[in-house]
C-alpha cells in the first residue's frame, strides 16, 4: 500500500514539475519539517506535502494524531500524579481527589476473566435493565477496552462491534465454542441456578438460541437486514472473536452470518442473556487469566468519567498562567479582524441585524480550562466537592464504579443549570478532550488547557507558529458562532429566531450558504469555520501586524504549520463525521484560499469565478 503511494507520489513530482518550495532549511524548524513529505506537490496535495511523513516519524506510537498526542501526554501526566502516595502528614486532600485515586486504583488491580457472578446476577435484577447496565455488562464478560454506548436502537451494532473484534484464530472445534449439552447445562446451574425460573425454563430458551445462532444463513433469509448487496458477495471468514465465549460455527462465516448473529443476540431479553452470558462464561475455561488495563488506559477513564477531579489535580501541578495572557491577546486580534469584516457589510445588513452582529462578537468570551472560572463560584473547590458528593467510588469495585459514574453522568446531562459552570461530560468513546469548542448558549468559547502543549505551543515560539496553529483553532471556533446552525443566538446565548430569518433575507448571504453546500455538501458550518478562522488568524498576522512579517517564507511557514495541526494516521477516523477526514480538510481550505495559492506559486483552481465563498 505505501510503495503504491510513494510511485503515485513521485510520478506526481515529476508531472507537476518545480513549484516553489519550502526550500530553507533555515526556516523550518526541525520539529515542523520530519513530517513531510518533500516529493509531494503542495498545490496538488498539501496535507500529504506537510504531513506525509508524519505516520512514519511516528510509528508504533499509541497515538494516532496530534491531538491524540496531546492527550497522550496529559494523561502522562495524570499517571505520574495518581501514583503518587501521599505521604504522611501531607495537608488533606478533597474528597474529589480521593475518588479520582479509588477510581484509579480500582482500575489498575487485575480483572478476572470471568467477572464475578454476584456482580452480573445483581444487574439482571435491575428493574430497569437499560443501557447502562447492559454496557457495564457486556464490558465486564468480553473485556472491551472502551465502554460500549448502548441506546435503545444500536444494540445491534454493539454486538457486531464485539463480533468484529481482532483476534487471534480460535480453534472452532474447541468445546467452548459448541452448543452446550443438558448435562452441561445441568451443572452450570447448579453452580449458578437464577431461581425466578425452572432449568427446564431455561434450558428450553439456551437450547433455541444456540441452535439459532450456530445455524448457516442463507441470503434469501437476510432480505430484512438491508445489507449492502456489495458485501454480500465477498466471503471473508470471520476468525472466532476476542474473548468469545458462546457457540461459533465450525463452517466458515460470513457477513451475512455476523449480520444474523448480532440481531439475533440483540432481539434477546436482557436478562436471560445475561445469565446465559455468565453461564457460558463458567463455562469457558476458569483458568483463564486475569486481564489488567494499564496505567495510561486507567489514567485516562479517571479523567473521562470525573473529569472535573482529574483537570482540578492537573491544573494544580501544572499551572497555565502565562498561556491564558497569550490566548486571550490572540482572541482580542481576531475578534478585532472579524468585527472589520463584519463593518464592511457585504450582506448589506439592515442596521438592527449588524447591532446584534457586532454586538454578539463584542460579548463573546475565551475561558481557558474546563473548570468554573473563580468569579462564577464562590470557590472551585467547593463547585467541585458538591458536584461529586453523591459519588461513591469504591477502590477495589472496577465494574461496580463503571456503572456509579454512568449514573451520574446522566444525572448531570439533564440539570441544564449546571452546564456552563462544569461542563457536561459524555462518558462513551474515549474521545479526545484537548479539542476546543464553542458555545452558542453561553457566547463561549471553551479552550482545554491540556491544548496549549508541544507541538502546539511552547511559551517562547515564534509568533508565527502561534497564529497558524493556536490562532486558526480560536478562529475556526469564533467563526461556529456566526455559521448558519449557531448565528441566532444573541449576545447572552438566548436564541433569536427572527434574527435567523433576518439573515437569510439577504440575497447575497443566503447565495453563499448555497455555495458552501454546493462545494462542501453537509459540511457547510465547519467548512465556514475553517476557511474563515484561516483568514482570520492570516489576517491578524500579516495584515494588521507589522509589515516586516510579510515575507514569502513566513507565508510558506505560516501554512505549513497550520496543515501540522491536522496531521495523522490515514487509520485515523475520529473526527472524520463532523469534520470530514484531515486530508480533506486541509485540501479543501488550500483550494479555497487565495493567499496560500500565491505564496505556493499554485494556479488558481477555479479561473475566473471568485474561489471562495465568503458568509461575511
Ligand atoms: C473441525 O471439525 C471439522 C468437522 O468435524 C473438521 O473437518 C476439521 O478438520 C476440524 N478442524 C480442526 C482444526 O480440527
Ligand atoms: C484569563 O484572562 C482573562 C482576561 O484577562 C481573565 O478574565 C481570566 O480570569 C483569566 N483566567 C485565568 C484562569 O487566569
Ligand atoms: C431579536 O433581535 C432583534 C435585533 O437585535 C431584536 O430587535 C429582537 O427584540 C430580538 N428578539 C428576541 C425575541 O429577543
Ligand atoms: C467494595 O467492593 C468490594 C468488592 O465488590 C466489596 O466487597 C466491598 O464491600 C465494597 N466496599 C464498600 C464500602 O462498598
Ligand atoms: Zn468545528
Amino acid at each position: 500500500m505505501r510503495a503504491i503511494d510513494f510511485q503515485m507520489l513521485l510520478l506526481m513530482a515529476i508531472l507537476f514539475g518545480p513549484c516553489p518550495r519550502l526550500g530553507q532549511r533555515a526556516q523550518l524548524p526541525d520539529s515542523l519539517r520530519r513530517h513531510m513529505n518533500r516529493l509531494a506537490n503542495p498545490c496538488t496535495d498539501f496535507y500529504e506535502y506537510a504531513c506525509g511523513n508524519w505516520m512514519h516519524t511516528h510509528q508504533g506510537r499509541p497515538y494516532r494524531s496530534v491531538i491524540d498526542k496531546l492527550d497522550h501526554v496529559y494523561h502522562g501526566k495524570l499517571v505520574k500524579l495518581l501514583d503518587q502516595t501521599m505521604p504522611q502528614g501531607a495537608p488533606k486532600e478533597p474528597r474529589f481527589v480521593r475518588i479520582l485515586r479509588d477510581y484509579y486504583t480500582a482500575c489498575r488491580k487485575p480483572l478476572e476473566a470471568t467477572p464475578s457472578a454476584e456482580f452480573i446476577l445483581r444487574l439482571c435484577r435491575m428493574t430497569d435493565l437499560d443501557g447502562n447496565e447492559l454496557s457495564v455488562a457486556l464490558t465486564a464478560l468480553f473485556q472491551a477496552d472502551v465502554l460500549l454506548e448502548i441506546t435503545d436502537s444500536n444494540l445491534p451494532s454493539v454486538w457486531a462491534q464485539l463480533i468484529l473484534r481482532p483476534s487471534a484464530e480460535g480453534d472452532r472445534n474447541a468445546s467452548l465454542y459448541q452448543p452446550l449439552s443438558r448435562e452441561q447445562f445441568d451443572q452450570l446451574w447448579r453452580r449458578l441456578p437464577f431461581p425466578e425460573e425452572t432449568p427446564d425454563e431455561v434450558w428450553k430458551k439456551v437450547k433455541d438460541l444456540e441452535e439459532a445462532i450456530t445455524v448457516k444463513v442463507k441470503a434469501k433469509d437476510a432480505v430484512c437486514w438491508t445489507l449492502n448487496t456489495d458485501n454480500t458477495g465477498t466471503q471473508v471468514p470471520f476468525p472466532v472473536p476476542a474473548y468469545w465465549m458462546l457457540p461459533w460455527p465450525t463452517f466458515e462465516t460470513d457477513i451475512l452470518y455476523i449480520t444474523h448473529l448480532s440481531h439475533h443476540l440483540a432481539s434477546q431479553p436482557p436478562r436471560f442473556l445475561l445469565h446465559y452470558l455468565l453461564l457460558r462464561s463458567l463455562h469457558r475455561d476458569g483458568e483463564r487469566a486475569p486481564w489488567s488495563f494499564t496505567r495510561l488506559e486507567c489514567a485516562a477513564q479517571a479523567r473521562l468519567f470525573i473529569t472535573h477531579a482529574a483537570v482540578w489535580l492537573v491544573e494544580q501541578h501544572h499551572p497555565h498562567m502565562q498561556a491564558n495572557g497569550t490566548l486571550q491577546v490572540l482572541f482580542g486580534e481576531l475578534k478585532q479582524q472579524f468585527s472589520l469584516k463584519l463593518r464592511a457589510n457585504r450582506n448589506k445588513f439592515s442596521a438592527a441585524t449588524q447591532r446584534f452582529l457586532l454586538e454578539k462578537l463584542e460579548r463573546m468570551s475565551l475561558r481557558l480550562s474546563i473548570l468554573p472560572s473563580a468569579e462564577a463560584v464562590e470557590s472551585v473547590e467547593q463547585r467541585l466537592e458538591q458536584h461529586y458528593e453523591q459519588l461513591r467510588i469504591n477502590a477495589s469495585d472496577y465494574f461496580g464504579n463503571l456503572l456509579t459514574v454512568m449514573e451520574h453522568s446522566r444525572v448531570q446531562e439533564v440539570d441544564p443549570a449546571t452546564k456552563y459552570d462544569l461542563h457536561p461530560v459524555k462518558v462513551h468513546g474515549y474521545g479526545s478532550y484537548a479539542s476546543p469548542f464553542f458555545m452558542p448558549m453561553a457566547n463561549a468559547l471553551l479552550v482545554p488547557l491540556s491544548l496549549l502543549e508541544a507541538p502546539l505551543f511552547r511559551p517562547e515560539q515564534r509568533q508565527v507558529l502561534t497564529y497558524s496553529s493556536l490562532g486558526f483553532i480560536l478562529g475556526h471556533e469564533l467563526s461556529h458562532g456566526f455559521a448558519p446552525v449557531d448565528v441566532h443566538y444573541d449576545a447572552r446565548g438566548r436564541p433569536n429566531r427572527s434574527m435567523g430569518i433576518s439573515l437569510i433575507t439577504s440575497r447575497r448571504y443566503l447565495s453563499q450558504v448555497f455555495c458552501l453546500q454546493r462545494r462542501h455538501g453537509l459540511f457547510v458550518d465547519e467548512k465556514f469555520a475553517d476557511l474563515n478562522g484561516l483568514d482570520l488568524a492570516y489576517s491578524a498576522y500579516f495584515e494588521a501586524g507589522s509589515p516586516a512579517r510579510s515575507t514569502p517564507a513566513q507565508k510558506q511557514l505560516f501554512f505549513f504549520n497550520f496543515a501540522q495541526f491536522f496531521c495523522s494516521d490515514d487509520r485515523n477516523l475520529e473526527d472524520s463525521e463532523e469534520h470530514g477526514s484531515d486530508r480533506k480538510r486541509v485540501n479543501d481550505v488550500m483550494a479555497s484560499f487565495d493567499p496560500f495559492r500565491q505564496a505556493y506559486g499554485c494556479k488558481s483552481l477555479r479561473p475566473g469565478t471568485s474561489s471562495r465563498c465568503q458568509l461575511y
